[in-house]
């Protein structure tokens, strides 16, 4: 969709990003969409129905973590988009839990050539006295009925908690399917206060159970995580070259986004090839980066204090949504423009076509939200 002039300014936002090699521009295209007023951690993945009488029909299926304070519930529930982004409608709820003793977050969906869905999630048991976490899981949910319902499937990992100061959490899971139809889960783990690996598992059989942890990244001393990963499309065809970017800590514990790459589909990754996607201003973090493949280009958004004035101690999270941008694949990225204003939060990305893209993430006082972007050349 191309906006008239006059109409993109109504829409409040045009990003030019500051490039080096020719100009590209990244236009909102749309308003933002409601998914849910009070909903956070908003991801998307390609849906098709393929029990309707239309099952080409390209659909967006999303999933969240909405929040019924007070003292009450999380939930992770689905919404599903037939216009492209434009508007949303909810579907099912997956899990439900007393967040007094249960964290439920990070839902990430993934539909299974045989029509199936999988959601990834992290799912811990909190102390009801302390406070503290007891136990971990990355859980793996099915639905068999095109959204509709869930069921329980498996673990992907799980352990009980080491202790107060001895971090061993497990968190914010990714799916995709590699070339050979099996499934892989991304998630990072902690292994200590200071150090956070980035691992992959791989399932042989549609996520019942799941094979050794690989690493994807790692690093003494750093915390790696918030993986996104995708697939760099080579003209021609060729093996399945990735890219994931994540947020790792400098020495004095800023954040910033790196990527690693896998040249076998994700079955290993080298730290070799491990390179810069983002330096923010001194004092200030990146974090929470995501990535996807838009035409010939790699789009990656991450969330960021630096453009943000705020007092000591204001957090990445709540800054704004920035985009980047690479040209060659992820060997350099270009950038960066602001996507959405402060009070975003943990923004994700969906490939909509070769030209556009889908942001989404929750914004202060609105809820979580997607909003079409437009690359123009
Ligand atoms: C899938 O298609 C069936 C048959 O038309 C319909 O009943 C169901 O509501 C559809 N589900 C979704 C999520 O679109
Ligand atoms: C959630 O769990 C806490 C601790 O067990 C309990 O006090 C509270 O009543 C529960 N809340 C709901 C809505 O069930």
């Amino acid at each position: 969709m191309t906006l008239h002039p006059s109409l993109s300014l109504l829409l409040h936002l045009t990003l030019i990003l500051p490039t080096t090699a020719a100009a590209l521009s990244i236009q909102a295209a749309s308003p933002p969409a409601l998914l849910h007023p009070n909903a956070v951690y908003p991801r998307a993945n390609a849906f098709h129905n393929l029990s309707s009488p239309t099952p080409d029909k390209p659909l967006i299926l999303a999933s969240y973590t909405s929040l019924f304070p007070p003292g009450g519930h999380k939930t992770l529930s689905t919404s599903i988009s037939r216009d492209g982004g434009k508007s949303w409608r909810f579907l099912s709820d997956i899990w439900t839990a007393n967040a007094t003793t249960h964290d439920i977050d990070n839902a990430y969906p993934l539909q299974l050539p045989n029509g199936h869905i999988l959601v990834a999630f992290r799912n811990h048991d909190i102390g009801a006295l302390t406070g503290e976490y007891v136990y971990y899981r990355i859980t793996i949910c099915l639905s068999t009925d095109y959204g509709q319902s869930w069921e329980f499937l498996s673990h992907a990992s799980e352990r009980w908690a080491a202790g107060r100061n001895s971090k061993n959490g497990l968190w914010e899971p990714l799916l995709r399917a590699d070339r050979r139809g099996r499934v892989q889960v991304y998630y990072s783990s902690e292994r200590g206060a200071g150090r956070q690996d980035n691992v992959v598992r791989v399932s042989d059989d549609l996520g019942r159970t799941w094979g050794d942890e690989v690493v994807v990244s790692t690093r003494e001393g750093a915390r790696d995580g918030m993986m996104g990963v995708v697939e760099v499309v080579v003209p021609g065809g060729g093996e399945g070259r990735l890219v994931c970017v994540f947020e790792t800590t400098e020495e004095d514990g800023r954040f910033a986004v790196e990527a690693v790459e896998s040249l076998d589909d994700g079955g290993s990754w080298g730290e070799e090839g491990r390179r810069r996607v983002y330096t923010v201003k001194k004092g200030k973090d990146a974090g929470a980066p995501q990535v996807v493949s838009v035409g010939g280009w790699l789009v990656g958004s991450f969330m960021t204090n630096e453009g943000v004035d705020g007092g000591e101690g204001e957090g990445v999270d709540g800054g704004e949504m920035k985009i980047v941008i690479s040209k060659d694949g992820g060997r350099s990225w270009d950038g960066a423009a602001v996507a959405a204003g402060r009070g975003s939060h943990w923004p994700g990305l969906y490939q909509l076509d070769d030209r556009r893209f889908l942001g989404l993430y929750s914004a202060d006082g609105v809820g979580a939200v997607s909003r079409i972007f437009e690359i123009d050349d």
